[in-house]
C-alpha cells in the first residue's frame, strides 16, 4: 500500500511539473485531487487494510501525498502565471524607437531665454519679480499713468479694446494692456515702499506684423520707489544692468524724451563695443500724478521707472533680421538658439 501511495504521488508530481499551461494545470488539478483521483481511491481503500497500525500509517502517507500534490499545484500555478504575464508584457511592449529616433530634449524659446536671463540679472541687482493681468482696465493702462481721456499719447498705443464691460466700468474700458506700465500702479496699490520690482510680460498693440513689429510682444517694466530716489539712481541702475546683462564692454546713455507717466523722461540706449548705439527703451522719474494714483504722497516718496521690449532686445542680441521669424514655428530657426 505505501509503495502504491508513493508511486501515485510521484506520478502526480511529474504530471504537475510537465503541465504546459494554466488551463491544463487546472484540468489536471481537478483530476488529481478529485474524488476519482488515484490518491482519493487509495484513501477510500484504507478500510480494507488488516491492522489498525497499517491503516494509521497508510492514512498518514495518503494525507501527506495529497498535501504535497496540492503544494506542487500552487507552486506550478504561480510559476505559470508569472510566465504568462512576462510573455504578455513582452508581446504588448511598444517599440518607440522610431518616434524617439532623434534623442535629446528641446529648449526654451529665444524670447523665454531672454526673459529668464533678464529676471536673473535684475534679481541679482536686488529687484523682485511682479506681475499684472494681460487684460486691463482703461484706468490702470492709461488714466492712472497720467493719460486721461483724450490724452494724445493714447493714440500712439494702437490699443485693442475688448467687448467685455468690467463691473462699474464703461463700455470700451477693458483693454489688452499696451505696455507693462500698469503693473507700476498695481504694485504701488499693493505694497508700501521701498519698492524694487521688475515686471516682465506680454503686451498687445493693433499693429500689422512686419520686420520690427508684432501685435503681441513682450516688455519688462522696472519700478523703484523709496525716499530720496534721484535721476542718478536711475542712470546708475541702467548702467549696472547694461554691464551685467550685455557685458562689461557695453555702456549706456540717457537721451531726453517724453512719456506722460515720467518727468523728466528719457530714452536709454546701449553702446556696443564697436561704438554702435542701440535704442533700448524708455525711462524717467515717476510722475507725481502716478505716485498719487498709486496711493503715495509725492512729497514723501520718489522713484524711477523704465520699460523696454524683450523681443526687440533678443533680436538685437542675436542679429535676427525679422521679428516675425521668432514666431514662425520654423524649427530650423528656433534650433539655432
Ligand atoms: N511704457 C513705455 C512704452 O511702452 C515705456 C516706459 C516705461 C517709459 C516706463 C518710461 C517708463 O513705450
Amino acid at each position: 500500500m505505501l509503495t502504491e501511495i508513493a508511486a501515485a504521488r510521484d506520478a502526480a508530481l511529474a504530471e504537475i511539473d510537465a503541465a504546459p499551461s494554466l488551463d491544463e494545470l487546472s484540468a489536471l488539478a481537478s483530476r488529481l485531487t478529485g474524488k476519482r483521483g488515484r490518491l482519493a481511491t487509495l484513501k477510500s481503500g484504507l478500510g480494507a487494510l488488516a491492522s489498525v497500525e497499517e491503516k494509521k500509517r497508510a492514512g498518514q502517507a495518503v494525507n501527506e501525498a495529497l498535501a504535497a500534490v496540492s503544494a506542487a499545484l500552487d507552486a506550478r500555478r504561480s510559476s505559470l502565471a508569472a510566465d504568462a504575464l512576462a510573455e504578455r508584457v513582452a508581446r504588448e511592449r511598444l517599440d518607440l524607437t522610431e518616434v524617439t529616433a532623434v534623442p535629446g530634449r528641446g529648449h526654451a524659446h529665444l524670447v523665454t531665454q531672454a526673459w529668464e536671463r533678464l529676471e536673473d540679472v535684475f534679481v541679482g541687482l536686488g529687484f523682485r519679480i511682479a506681475e499684472g493681468p494681460e487684460v486691463e482696465t482703461d484706468w490702470h493702462n492709461f488714466e492712472a499713468l497720467n493719460m486721461g481721456e483724450g490724452h494724445p499719447a493714447r493714440g500712439e498705443f494702437d490699443t485693442l479694446f475688448l467687448d467685455h464691460v468690467a463691473p462699474g466700468g464703461a463700455p470700451g474700458s477693458t483693454v489688452l494692456r499696451t505696455h507693462t506700465s500698469p503693473v507700476q500702479i498695481r504694485t504701488m496699490l499693493q505694497q508700501r515702499p521701498p519698492i524694487f520690482i521688475v515686471a516682465p510680460g506680454r503686451v498687445f498693440r493693433r499693429d500689422t506684423p512686419d520686420a520690427t513689429h508684432m501685435p503681441v510682444f513682450h516688455q519688462i517694466e522696472g519700478l523703484v520707489v523709496d525716499r530720496d530716489i534721484t535721476m542718478a539712481d536711475l542712470a546708475g541702475t541702467i548702467e549696472a544692468f547694461t554691464k551685467a546683462f550685455f557685458g562689461a564692454e557695453f555702456t549706456s546713455r540717457l537721451r531726453p524724451s517724453y512719456f506722460p507717466f515720467t518727468e523728466p523722461s528719457a530714452e536709454f540706449d546701449i553702446q556696443r563695443p564697436n561704438g554702435e548705439w542701440i535704442e533700448l527703451g524708455g525711462c524717467g522719474m515717476v510722475h507725481p500724478n502716478v505716485l498719487r494714483a498709486g496711493g503715495l504722497d509725492p512729497e514723501e516718496w520718489s522713484g524711477f521707472a523704465f520699460g523696454f521690449g524683450i523681443d526687440r532686445m533678443a533680436k538685437e542680441r542675436h542679429g535676427v533680421e525679422d521679428l516675425r521669424e521668432m514666431y514662425s514655428d520654423d524649427l530650423r530657426f528656433v534650433r539655432q538658439f
